[in-house]
């Protein structure tokens, strides 16, 4: 769909300055295309475990947190008994899960979209199972406090992964528990917060031992040298990063005032970058919105979402036009 303001995918406004892309250009340049990058970049593994004070043998890193997914369930998935998604979730855990013929066991957010945790305990309890926790949970923003997650790993008779895509924004980060727990992962991603979706790099973190075994069975190379020159670039860049989420989280508190000015519609609190907003006829929404140039996320056909469409948190100029347009198709305090 041909919209030139995109609030659909969850990514970060703003994309690295000319003049860093110039650098990055230049030592590309002077880099051999024809000889492979580095089997362990070693450099990118320091720089990575230093920033989030972790060992480099406690993280693996992958093309993009999805390859780390797909690592994750494909050497598990024959010994695995059942995956336990709590649902509605991120859907690639769903699409992975069933293209490698794993039992998934669905476990419904309650009506609020907080999580049922007890009900999850009862399923993740089964040996040999693997439990998927996103906090903050795509699509709805909600999450799962920290004694929560404890309490899933805990009882848990397998691996527990906590997908902490959009943990830069809200929720509780459970890293603390990394040395407690030999069956907890947790995944992070540099396409959200950090803004570089496109460059697809992701990692997840845990302990020594599965490190290792998840190492045998990711594909050799997976970080290609545009990857390694780039984030390293960020890495000696990353007040830039900082400052972008500072404005992304103030530009959420104002893109959240301004949605409760609207009475016809829902707006699910949200720890993420981004809303789940429930309309009465969300298709009308949907579609005066991209007559406007405004592409956001439609889950109207999804389980539990009827109705609802999934906003990403823009720059202001974004923002406005979003809100503008929606003032377009509601009026302030008026029915439909
Ligand atoms: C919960 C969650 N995990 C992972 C990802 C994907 O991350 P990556 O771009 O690192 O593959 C997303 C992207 O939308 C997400 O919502």
């Amino acid at each position: 769909m041909d919209c030139p303001i995109k609030l659909n995918q969850n990514e970060s406004p703003f994309d690295i300055p000319l003049y860093l892309k110039e650098k990055i250009l230049q030592k590309l340049k002077n880099t051999k295309w024809n000889i492979y990058p580095e089997f362990v970049p070693d450099d990118l593994y320091t720089k990575i475990a230093n920033y989030f004070n972790l060992s480099k043998t406690n993280i693996l890193v992958g093309n993009g947190s999805n390859e780390m997914i797909f690592t994750i369930l494909a050497a598990s998935a024959e010994k695995t008994k059942k995956v336990v998604i709590p649902t509605p979730t991120f859907t690639v855990y769903n699409l992975i899960s069933s293209n490698l013929n794993a039992t998934i066991k669905y476990v419904p957010l309650n009506e609020d979209f907080t999580f049922n945790v007890p009900a999850i305990i009862e399923e993740s309890k089964t040996s040999g199972s693997i439990t998927v926790l996103c906090s903050p949970n795509n699509p709805t923003g909600t999450y799962l406090t920290f004694n929560e997650i404890e309490k899933i790993i805990s009882s848990s008779g397998g691996i527990v992964i906590v997908d902490e895509a959009y943990i830069h924004f809200g929720g509780e980060t459970v890293l603390d528990l990394i040395p407690k727990y030999n069956n907890l992962i947790i995944l992070r991603t540099f396409s959200k917060a950090f803004g570089l979706a496109g460059l697809r790099i992701g990692f997840m973190i845990s302990n020594k031992d599965l490190i290792t075994e998840l190492s045998k069975v990711k594909l050799p190379y997976n970080l290609n040298i545009f990857t390694l020159i780039t984030l390293s670039e960020i890495f000696d860049n990353l007040s830039l990063v900082e400052e972008n989420i500072k404005t992304i989280l103030s530009e959420k508190k104002f893109l959240a005032s301004e949605l409760s000015k609207f009475k016809d519609l829902k707006v699910i609190p949200s720890e993420a970058n981004f809303f789940l907003i429930k309309f009465f006829d969300s298709n009308f929404v949907f579609a005066k919105l991209v007559e406007d140039g405004i592409l956001i996320r439609d889950y109207n056909s999804y389980p539990m979402l009827e109705n609802c469409l999934r906003v990403s948190v823009g720059s202001r100029k974004e923002n406005e036009a979003f809100i503008n347009s929606l003032k377009k198709i509601f009026k302030y305090g008026e029915k439909l």
